[in-house]
């Protein structure tokens, strides 16, 4: 077998974001594009050679052939033994875990995750570590420095991989092993959860459910699990199939994109009683119940109060972590539990460290995510297995759990703003000028509310003593209220900035309250703050969550 190297000259924007590379399908397909970014990641972790790789996407468009491109660098550099998901699929939770139970070097995720597909739309790429973790910042700058002295890549000239059936196919000193991408996951959530208990609503129809694959991964996941394992019905999923271009849809599960779900849930008594979504690569969830919207802050606070009735949870929790930007409905409960919660930068990596170190058992982020230890992603379809564990040890729906949640712990209105589309300039300028007015805001009346906390957030991590720096401006209000600013790091044109807001009520009287009224105050102060109409001239957000 002839292994070429092959010339090639650095690209400036292979910097990884939030989660991973992410750009148009376009640019992923320039020459070169994605060979210099997939060497840059070799170069990086030199303990793939001789060892396991796991490599896999959520089927978008460009999945498959960029699956061969990277099989095929793989065996250039040595791996010992690929495992890729039938024709190219696994899900991002997936390959969390099969990283960890096969003691793999690494993984290698192709996805955009919420981001639509399609030729036009976008596609991304990223590595997870030993852990089964998003490697981290230190491991991404590594390859986004390697990436700009790039001038050669190795790959090896062999023919496609057929990818379509299970099989195993030895090349060389590779053996590529082609696994069903499902089985080993839905066999860990047999492990974790109640099966029994909930195939004995679901089976008889007594709890009814509706998914919303969302012509995305879960598909395949759902259907074994839900209808397979557990006897939901034939009508309990919909938009099951994955597809390149998610049917033309946006697979973000919230109340804007997930619209078929959303009708289901709110047609009053004959709605099933839990409604959930998942994403792109199946590691974010929407739940709902009957004509009810749990927000996913307030879905973090409530598995965290609840763990404990589950099996696979009955030790208890040995603490929790949110991001900055999620409410701190869960910070409450927290502290009736008398367990540490970790308030971390945005994104899933900085959980792993607090993970491994097993300072935490549930974890989760306003972003529609939700996970636990069971492995080093946020995970869909484990939440939506946990609620539907716990509406079943319960027996009380899901509005009738988040409402007595509230009256106990107080409710945390909460919603985020976000303006789209912003020159990236203008956006770094209303960064910076925050930056610099929280500097003096501490102790000053905004609207009748007054500043306790106001700084630029740092996080250190605890286990390793790694500092990140500009997380976010926050603004902490006497009476608990917050405002949280930052720029989305996973978008792929121009810049968002994200607004989160949030407002604190005891009374539970007062639960009753449309969010955004209830947030009025709040967000009339943060337009005023970034001077949004003078900077952006704009101040109504493009999408409200
Ligand atoms: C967004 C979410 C963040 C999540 C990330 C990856 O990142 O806000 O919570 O971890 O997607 O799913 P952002 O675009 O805000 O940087
Ligand atoms: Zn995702």
């Amino acid at each position: 077998m002839n292994i070429q190297k092959i010339s090639s000259t650095p690209f400036s924007d292979q910097k990884p974001g939030t989660s991973g590379l992410r750009k148009k399908v376009t640019v992923f397909q320039t020459a070169h594009y994605l060979e210099n970014f997939v060497q840059a990641i070799f170069n990086v972790a030199t303990e793939l050679k001789g060892n396991m790789l796991i490599l896999g996407g959520d089927g978008r468009y460009y999945n498959t052939s960029a699956i061969q491109t990277i099989l095929k660098m793989a065996v250039a550099h040595g791996v010992s033994h690929i495992k890729v998901g039938t024709n190219g699929l696994l899900s991002t939770p997936a390959v969390s875990h099969l990283i960890r139970k096969n003691s793999a070097a690494g993984g290698i995720i192709l996805t955009a995750s919420h981001n639509p597909g399609g030729p036009a739309g976008d596609f991304g790429i990223k590595f997870n570590s030993a852990n089964g973790g998003p490697a981290e910042t230190k491991f991404t700058d590594q390859v986004y420095t390697g990436s700009q002295h790039i001038n050669q890549y190795s790959i090896a000239e062999i023919d496609d991989v057929a990818l379509n059936e299970s099989g195993t196919f030895q090349v060389g000193d590779t053996l590529i092993e082609i696994i069903d991408p499902v089985c080993d996951y839905a066999d860990l959530m047999e492990e974790i959860f109640d099966f029994d208990k909930m195939k004995a609503l679901l089976d008889g129809a007594t709890l009814n459910i509706c998914f919303d694959a969302m012509h995305a991964i879960t598909g395949p996941y759902a259907t074994e699990i839900f209808q397979r394992r557990l006897g939901a019905s034939n009508d309990s999923i919909i938009n099951a199939t994955p597809l390149e271009d998610f049917g033309g849809g946006h697979p973000d599960p919230n109340l804007i994109y997930a619209k078929e779900l959303v009708e289901r849930l709110y047609r009053g008594e004959e709605s099933p009683d839990l409604g959930a979504a998942s994403d792109g690569d199946g590691d974010r969830y929407m739940l709902l119940g009957k004509s009810f919207f749990v927000n996913p802050s307030d879905c973090l606070a409530i598995m965290t109060a609840n763990a404990h009735l589950l099996s696979g949870y009955k030790q208890g929790l040995s603490g929790v972590a949110r991001s900055l930007p999620t409410s701190r409905a869960v910070d409450k409960v927290a502290a009736k539990l008398k367990i540490e919660c970790y308030e971390t930068p945005t994104g899933w990596k900085y959980f792993g460290n607090l993970l491994d170190d097993q300072r935490i058992t549930l974890c989760g982020e306003e972003s529609f995510g939700g996970g636990s230890d069971h492995i080093r992603e946020k995970d869909g379809i484990w939440a939506v297995l946990f609620w539907l564990n716990l509406i079943t040890v319960k027996q009380q729906s899901v509005e009738a759990i988040t409402r007595a949640h509230w009256a106990e712990f107080g409710r945390h209105y909460y919603s985020r703003h976000d303006y789209e589309g912003l020159e990236s300039g203008t956006a770094e300028q209303l960064m910076k000028g925050l930056r610099e007015r929280v500097k003096r805001l501490k102790g000053e009346t905004l609207n009748g509310h007054t500043v306790s906390v106001s700084d630029d957030f740092s996080y250190i991590d605890p286990v390793d003593h790694s500092v990140t720096n500009h997380q976010g401006i926050r603004i902490i209000f006497d009476d608990e209220s917050r405002i949280v600013f930052r720029l989305s790091g996973t978008g792929t044109e121009g810049a968002t900035l994200r607004v989160y807001l949030e407002r604190y009520e005891a009374n539970p009287d007062l639960h009753d309250l449309e969010t955004q009224a209830a947030l009025a105050d709040m967000i009339a102060i943060a337009v005023d703050l970034a001077e949004l109409k003078a900077r952006c001239g704009r101040d109504q957000p493009d999408i409200i969550t």
